[in-house]
């Protein structure tokens, strides 16, 4: 697939370092994003723009990477699907199970390929090309899609034949990550309340019985109450567990914990902290304890 023509819609903070991997990997790449500023941006790396999201279905492939099941639901009109030449669309986003399989159906009957491949990996790391990407899909769109892969990412998970499954996957992962920052927040706080300081705490759990990048990362963050700059935003952290809660629902999986964690970010969003890393939910945690912000 080297040389060919990718389209590509959203160039958020995520979407625009995936879009230069693809462009460092050879590609021609045709950007559409809602606002023009990135595109001018794209456009001085190399990226050609294209002046309505036709222009970027005319290619053969084109990957997505926007905010949330609304940003998406505009590359599912059947209008533009009619008119596509594109026979690949590769969604990256973290969306709702739902809206993938809603997806998967209305771009077959429009006899055009949909896979998921949404990733983990922050901004920094999906500038470097070092994503893991976790897709599912009809395995010969997924060999195609491969080489965006490669030059997106470090490492490609498969879950299963329908792109439902990589979207639960990753929906999975995050409910996983916000169980764990709200659980050091709450180790934290109970250390704080009894004199131990929280970063001698998060120092020897990441050394011992927790090392990995979630435990020492955002642990360091909570136990410092360092949550600006936001890496990941405490809104897409709610609409995260939203997901978690609703691919729940659908299958009669009660999750207790994502009911918890619902409120805490509702919380942490009423006390102000919406420009802020979803590790702010700690302030919650910290508010319920009587401890000072
Ligand atoms: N940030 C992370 O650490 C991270 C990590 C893994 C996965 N993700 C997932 O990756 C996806 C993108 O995240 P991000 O951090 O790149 O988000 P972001 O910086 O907020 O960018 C969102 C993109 O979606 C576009 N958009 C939003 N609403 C839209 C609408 N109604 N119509 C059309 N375009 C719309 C934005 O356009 P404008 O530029 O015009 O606003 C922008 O291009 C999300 O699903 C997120 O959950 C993020």
């Amino acid at each position: 697939m080297t040389g060919r023509t990718i389209g590509f819609v959203g160039l958020g903070s995520m979407g625009r370092g995936m879009a230069g991997s693809l462009l460092r990997a050879g590609h021609t790449v045709r950007v559409w994003n809602r606002s023009p500023g990135p595109v001018a941006a794209m456009v001085a790396e190399g990226a050609e723009a294209a002046d309505s999201l036709a222009e970027v279905f005319a290619a053969d492939t084109v990957v997505s990477m926007l905010a949330n099941d609304t940003a998406v639901e505009r590359l599912l009109d059947p209008a533009l699907l009619a008119g596509a030449a594109a026979t690949l669309h590769v969604n990256m986003a973290t969306v709702s199970v739902a809206l993938a399989e809603r997806a998967e159906e209305r771009y077959a009957e429009h006899g055009i390929g949909y896979v998921a491949a949404p990733v983990l990996g922050r901004p920094p790391v999906a500038a470097e090309g070092r994503l893991n990407i976790l897709v599912a899909g009809a395995p010969e769109l997924l060999e195609r899609a491969e080489p965006l892969f490669a030059a997106m990412g470090e490492r490609t998970w498969h879950f299963g034949v329908s792109p439902r499954q990589a979207n639960t996957a990753k929906i999975s992962a995050n409910f996983l990550i916000a169980c764990a920052i709200e659980s050091m927040a709450e180790a934290c706080s109970l250390a704080e309340a009894h004199g131990v300081r929280p970063t001698d705490l998060v120092e020897m759990l990441s050394g011992t019985l927790f090392p990995g990048p979630i435990h020492s990362g955002y642990g360091s963050m909570v136990a410092e109450r360092r949550y600006e700059p936001a890496g990941f935003r405490l809104p897409l952290g709610l609409k995260d567990v939203g997901l978690a809660l609703e691919a729940g629902a659908a299958r009669n999986v009660p999750l207790p914990f994502g009911s918890v964690l619902r409120d805490a970010f509702l919380d942490a969003l009423a006390h102000g902290d919406g420009d802020k890393d979803w590790a702010a939910v700690a302030a919650v945690a910290r508010r319920r304890a009587g401890l000072p912000d």
